[in-house]
């Protein structure tokens, strides 16, 4: 009996009480251990994120599933955890299903729209009848925006509002959000965009991807106008390899058994904690579980 669960529950509270979910991704043991005890602590719900290259890194989703499974039981994790393909392709999201994966994440946004909208039917209807919560991505428009190239793209809303009528648990849709740290003049989130993608979707919690780097302030007006879930990697990886580096730039590995494994990783875990502690309380899902 798998101790994952859907994201769709956690999310519709937190559309209801105006909070939003933390996505953390993960990348090997440590930083599982590190997402599910802070979550448990601080009995926040969370979704584990799992790129298709962190996958294939721990050497596969079924391999993720079973640790993820086995690390909830040791650890006595009470917390809803859902377990969630990040940026899926359709294949992607076929092997999760069948990995034991608790929640899917298709991107088909480089596709044409019709096929996005294919697709995504598909896996809404496998997820459905598996009680598995399933995300969708709408396609970014390109080009140029009030002069800014490559700032973050917007999504159409048209586009947001035939995906989120197929009856998705939750939409990514661009509002000028980026992956990984945003350059100096990135201009902000366009807050006139999501009113729009808000108005045409109904009740869909919409996710925000590029959670490093968005002043707090950003995040939580974000959270007040509909976004549910905020997706989080780069800042915890930044903060892992800095906690790495000041612990091999103290000569730390060179005293002792400070070489042993266990001694090398644990201060870019407890980096990794207190970065995913420092989200939640933005993000306000402390307490929610
Ligand atoms: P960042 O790496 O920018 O935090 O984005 C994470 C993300 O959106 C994963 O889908």
């Amino acid at each position: 009996m798998s101790r994952l669960v859907s994201a769709k529950d956690m999310l519709n509270k937190a559309l209801a009480g105006h909070y939003g979910v933390a996505q953390i991704n993960i990348n090997n043991l440590e930083w599982t251990k590190a997402v599910l005890t802070t979550s448990q602590e601080l009995k926040a719900p969370v979704i584990l994120g799992v790129s298709e290259g962190a996958g294939k890194y721990m050497t596969g989703f079924k391999t993720v599933a079973n640790m993820v499974e086995g690390m909830m039981e040791s650890l006595d994790i009470t917390v809803p955890v859902a377990l969630h393909l990040d940026h899926g392709t359709y294949n992607g999201s076929v092997a999760c299903i069948n990995a034991g994966f608790s929640s899917i994440m298709f991107d088909g946004s480089s596709l044409p729209f019709e096929e996005n909208l294919a697709k995504t039917t598909a896996l809404v209807n496998a997820c459905d009848v598996l009680g598995l919560s399933l995300e969708a991505e709408v396609g970014s428009i390109g080009g140029e925006e009030d002069g800014v190239i490559g700032m973050g793209e917007c999504a159409d809303p048209e586009e947001c509002r035939k995906i989120a009528s197929l009856g998705v648990t939750m939409l990514a849709a661009g509002i000028g959000n980026i992956h990984g740290v945003y350059p100096e003049n990135w201009p902000g989130l366009r807050f006139d965009v999501l009113e729009k993608i808000r108005a045409a979707t109904g009740d869909v919690p919409l996710v925000l991807h590029g959670g490093t780097g968005i002043p707090d302030e950003q995040v939580k007006k974000a959270i007040t106008m509909g976004v549910s879930k905020v997706n989080v990697n780069t800042e915890c990886q930044l903060v892992f390899a800095a906690a790495t580096r000041q612990y091999i730039e103290e000569g730390k590995d060179l005293k002792g058994k400070g070489f042993d494994p266990r001694k090398v990783l644990a201060p870019g875990y407890e980096a990794i904690k207190e970065k995913v502690k420092e989200k939640f309380e933005v993000f306000g899902c402390v307490g929610k579980a």
